[in-house]
């Protein structure tokens, strides 16, 4: 059977940058540990004035098109998966074709594209849709491009600023790729629910406790199903996991809820039994409440145990670098953290091919989904031919003023002229409306 999997990836940041601890939180006059200890932030991604999702997802395709030397006629399908889009009908994906057609020979005329949404797991659905696509044998030799395009915005004052953020991830979806085998092990946790929508409007109404109560419910029925599948998970099955990060804390807590799962009932629960007991079991208790703190009670200590720190360190903390520095991509998010897990790897001279990732994503409204990747000889050139850290140096570091400036200029409802604070160099830029209402783009060389 051939394999398909992720065959080469780009990122591209927002070019402005937002500091929390520094800039933000002495405005908001909270503590800065609460971004860089409890909500594990320390800069947010910010698109300039002449950058959105179109501008951002084309910039990272053609970097990606660029290194793989490819033409628009290698590609089959395209796949956007956004949750900031601003056209109900005509999706993005046409967009990102339209500028990339402005600088290739070629076009995408016979590539089938299309918007995926359903929150941040839209960008990993996107990836499943490709795989389908080729596993069926319909692509006629070419390969699918997925881009996961977002600019995460929330209203001013609510909670969710702290968490804003704005980049695409490209990825290349092929037969024998270069990076990582997809192996078709799969798990889905997924309910109507209520804690993150955007109905008719830009900014999204949030419950954000809620939100993540919601995050560890689906991950824990997504793991069943994946188990369902492919067998118990074991802690050292994995290099690395990879969760969807709307911020790191967010993954600090998750990482401490599988880990609990991870050793249920293997010799490491009877190690650690020996200084912090079993875990509760909920037919040992008279009732929820009485079960639930004990759980509360267990998972304090096994937070401080060295297993699970060893565990954390090595398989869950390499894979937030990134999203420290940028914060929420929403769909991009969990593909940025295997980006970053990758990173680690070939940072550490570690020979990561053969070796496996568990991937968590996770999307509001809710569902998470769980698979398997294999890494593919091949991944070490890739990974280091990623810019994002020369990106990331370079972004325009905003005062509290000019952030506000920012945030309205990317308002739909404001109408403001604000200049540029970067210089475009050879990339796509937003260039105004047209009489359609359309966007309208070019390449600034
Ligand atoms: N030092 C260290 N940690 C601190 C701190 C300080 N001075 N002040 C606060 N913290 C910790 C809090 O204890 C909390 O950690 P905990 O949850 O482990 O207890 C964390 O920092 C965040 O503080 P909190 O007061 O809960 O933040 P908030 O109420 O302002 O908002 C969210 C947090 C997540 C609800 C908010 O950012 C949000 O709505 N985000 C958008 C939705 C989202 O991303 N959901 C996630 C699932 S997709």
């Amino acid at each position: 059977m051939t394999a398909v999997g992720i065959d080469a990836m780009e990122i591209w940041t927002g070019k402005l940058q937002l500091d929390l601890p520094n800039t933000f939180a002495p405005v908001k006059g909270d503590d800065p540990e609460k971004y860089t200890k409890g909500l594990g932030l320390e800069k947010s991604s910010f698109p300039d004035v002449y950058e959105d999702i179109v501008t951002m997802g084309a910039n990272a395709a053609k970097r990606l098109m660029d290194r793989k030397d490819l033409s628009p006629e290698d590609v089959g399908r395209i796949d956007v998966a956004t949750e900031s889009a601003f056209d109900h009908s005509k999706p993005v994906s046409t967009y990102i074709a339209g500028c990339l057609e402005q600088v290739y020979d070629g076009d995408f005329r016979h590539a089938n594209k299309g918007e995926r949404k359903f929150a941040c797991v839209a960008g990993t659905q996107a990836i499943d849709d490709a795989y389908n696509w080729i596993k069926a044998g319909r692509n006629r030799d070419k390969a699918a491009l997925v881009v996961a395009t977002d600019t995460a915005l929330y209203e001013r004052g609510d909670p969710g600023e702290a968490t804003q953020g704005a980049g695409a991830v490209a990825l290349l979806i092929d037969e024998d790729p270069d990076v990582l085998e997809l192996t078709g092990d799969q798990g889905y946790g997924s309910m109507d629910e209520t804690d993150f929508l955007k109905p008719n409007q830009q900014f999204p109404s949030v419950d954000g406790k809620r939100s993540m109560q919601v995050y560890l419910a689906r991950m824990r029925e997504a793991w069943e199903d994946y188990e369902s599948i492919a067998g118990k998970i074991e802690p050292d099955d994995f290099a690395y996991s990879p969760f969807h990060t709307p911020f790191p804390g967010m993954v600090r807590k998750a990482g401490l809820f599988a880990y609990r799962r991870l050793v249920r009932n293997t010799p490491v629960e009877d190690d650690l039994a020996e200084t912090i007991g079993r875990q509760p079991r909920e037919q040992d208790y008279e009732d929820r409440d009485a079960y639930e703190e004990a759980i509360s009670e267990y998972m304090d200590e096994l937070k401080a145990t060295d297993l699970y720190q060893n565990w954390y360190a090595g398989t869950v903390e390499p894979t937030l670098e990134l999203s420290r520095n940028v914060g929420n991509w929403y769909t991009g998010s969990v593909h940025i953290a295997r980006a970053s897990a990758l990173r680690h790897a070939a940072e550490m001279d570690k020979d990561l091919a053969g070796e496996k990732l568990l991937v968590a994503s996770y999307g509001s409204g809710a569902q998470a989904e769980i698979h398997s990747e294999v890494v593919v000889d091949g991944w070490r050139e890739e990974i280091e031919a990623l810019n994002i850290d020369e990106q990331l140096e370079s972004r325009y570091d905003l005062t509290f003023d000019e952030y506000e400036q920012v945030h309205n200029v990317h308002d739909y409802d404001k109408d403001v002229e604000v200049e540029e604070f970067t210089a475009p160099d050879g990339e796509f830029v937003f260039t105004g409306w047209g009489r359609m209402n359309e966007r309208k783009y070019e390449f600034a060389e």
